[in-house]
């Protein structure tokens, strides 16, 4: 045989001898056992410690988050519909450390050695789910960003945990007698009229408003959290049942319409509108008894009101998001929408 064909030959009988040898060396015992997989996985998989660990899990630590995660909408289990933790705050074990899978028990677990993300971008977040789309179930609630929360975080308004509930505007159960409301409100006609609209100084109108709205913004002036010198004068010598008692009254009479602005600012306004309708309502009556009407209301007193917020003299929590994108020509012609809305 010549000799390189002999060479050659030894080269591949080498190789051979290797390619065996390391079969024999890398291959698991369990290989093939059960066709074509590595038999013993499953079983390693299953005894793997959990990177996901359940809300339940949670509990013993952030009770509070717990509990009003647990009652919150993403919680509804009925439906099937559930937004765990782990969802937005990321796996509590990891197997995973530094880049390098690691498949053993030596992981970290939050909260010794593994922080949880705490997600401050829910612009982004929130949006994987709720951001308007076609083809999207509708029973997942959807949005259009841009006219409910703008550049805003969700979390200005939302509880993250329980997010049907609002972070600011307590609500409050009118309580109030009408009847007795009628006698306190003589004081209030020259400003407000002695139903609640047309008073011969200017002040906003009062009648149709929401009673919880009132209350609070009663209570706020005679806290000095609302300062404006003569309601907080009118409001100090209120007791906090003349309070409910006068808005119990205000909210019971009947609105008329001040029908009072621009008609071609009320048409530029419709468009700035959708922006205020998730909470004010798109006609201009408010979608919770706490927060208060605009239909029908003065003009001057809307513009008035939105620049009091812009230049933080009122503040809330609500309403200084609102504030801070709204130019001043589209805070007059909202105003002028407003005004000239209906108000029942
Ligand atoms: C044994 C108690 C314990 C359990 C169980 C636990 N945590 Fe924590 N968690 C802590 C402690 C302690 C901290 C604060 C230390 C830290 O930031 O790691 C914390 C912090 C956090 C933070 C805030 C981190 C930050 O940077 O502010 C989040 C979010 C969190 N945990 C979510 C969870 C979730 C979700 C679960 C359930 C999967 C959970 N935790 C289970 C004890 C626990
Ligand atoms: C829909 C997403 C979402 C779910 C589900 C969720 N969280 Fe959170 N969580 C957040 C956001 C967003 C924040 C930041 C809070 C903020 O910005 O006001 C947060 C904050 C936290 C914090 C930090 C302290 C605080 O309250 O600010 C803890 C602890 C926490 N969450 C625990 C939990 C636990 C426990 C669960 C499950 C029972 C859970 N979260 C479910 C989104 C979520
Ligand atoms: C993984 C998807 C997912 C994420 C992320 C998510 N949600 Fe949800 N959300 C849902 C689903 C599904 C429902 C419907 C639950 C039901 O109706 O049973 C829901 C319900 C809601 C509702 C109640 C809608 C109604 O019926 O009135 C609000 C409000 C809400 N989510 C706000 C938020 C906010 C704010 C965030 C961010 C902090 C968020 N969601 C993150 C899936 C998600
Ligand atoms: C300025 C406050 C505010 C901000 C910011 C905000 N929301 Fe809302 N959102 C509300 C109010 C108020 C409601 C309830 C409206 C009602 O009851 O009619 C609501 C309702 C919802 C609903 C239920 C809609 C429905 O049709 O029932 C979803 C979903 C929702 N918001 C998601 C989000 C997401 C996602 C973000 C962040 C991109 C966000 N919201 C930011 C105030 C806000
Ligand atoms: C001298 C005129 C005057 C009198 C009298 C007066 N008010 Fe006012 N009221 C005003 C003015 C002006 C404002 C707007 C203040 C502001 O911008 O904060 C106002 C605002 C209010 C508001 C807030 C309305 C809103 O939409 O936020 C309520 C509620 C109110 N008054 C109730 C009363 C009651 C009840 C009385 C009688 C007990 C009364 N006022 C007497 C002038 C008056
Ligand atoms: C997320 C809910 C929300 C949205 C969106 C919203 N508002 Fe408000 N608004 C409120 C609440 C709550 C109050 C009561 C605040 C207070 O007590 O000072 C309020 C108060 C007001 C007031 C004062 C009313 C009065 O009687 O004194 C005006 C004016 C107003 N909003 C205009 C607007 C306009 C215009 C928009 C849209 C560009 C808008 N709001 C969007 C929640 C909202």
């Amino acid at each position: 045989m010549p000799k390189h064909i002999a060479r050659l030959v030894l080269l591949l009988l080498a190789f051979a001898v290797i390619a065996y040898a390391a079969k024999q060396y890398f291959t698991a015992d369990s290989f093939y056992r059960f066709g074509h997989y590595r038999g013993l996985s499953v079983a390693e998989i299953a005894s793997d410690k959990p990177k996901f660990k359940t809300p339940k899990s949670c509990e013993q630590c952030h009770a509070g988050q717990y509990a009003e995660w647990a009652k919150g909408v993403h919680n509804n289990v009925e439906l099937g519909k559930v937004v765990k933790c782990e969802v937005c705050h990321g796996p509590a074990g990891s197997r995973d450390v530094k880049g390098r899978f690691e498949n053993v028990a030596t992981g970290k677990d939050h909260p010794d050695g593994l922080k949880m993300a705490v997600p401050t971008d829910t612009a982004k977040l929130c949006t994987l789910c709720h951001e308007q789309m076609p083809g999207r179930p509708v029973q997942q609630r959807q949005i259009v960003v841009a006219t409910h929360a703008g550049t805003q975080q969700c979390t200005v308004c939302h509880n993250p945990h329980s997010p049907r509930t609002f972070k600011v505007a307590a609500p409050t159960t009118p309580k109030g007698d009408a009847a007795t409301g009628k006698a306190i409100a003589t004081a209030c006609a020259g400003c407000h009229g002695a139903a609640g609209v047309g008073g011969k100084v200017a002040g906003p109108a009062l009648a149709g408003q929401k009673a919880d709205y009132l209350v609070i913004a009663l209570q706020a002036y005679k806290s000095g959290a609302r300062d404006q010198p003569v309601m907080s004068a009118m409001a100090k010598n209120l007791s906090d049942s003349d309070i409910d008692n006068v808005a119990a009254y205000f909210s019971e009479a009947k609105c008329n319409g001040a029908a009072n602005g621009e008609k071609k600012a009320a048409a530029a306004g419709q468009a700035v509108a959708a922006r205020c309708a998730v909470c004010h309502g798109a006609q201009g009556i408010s979608t919770q008894p706490s927060w208060p009407n605009l239909a029908g209301q003065s003009g001057e007193y809307l513009v008035g009101s939105l620049k009091a917020y812009k230049a933080g003299a009122r503040k809330n929590g609500l309403m200084d998001g609102i504030v801070k994108d709204l130019s001043d020509a589209d805070a007059a012609n909202v105003a002028a929408h407003f005004a000239n809305a209906a108000c029942h």
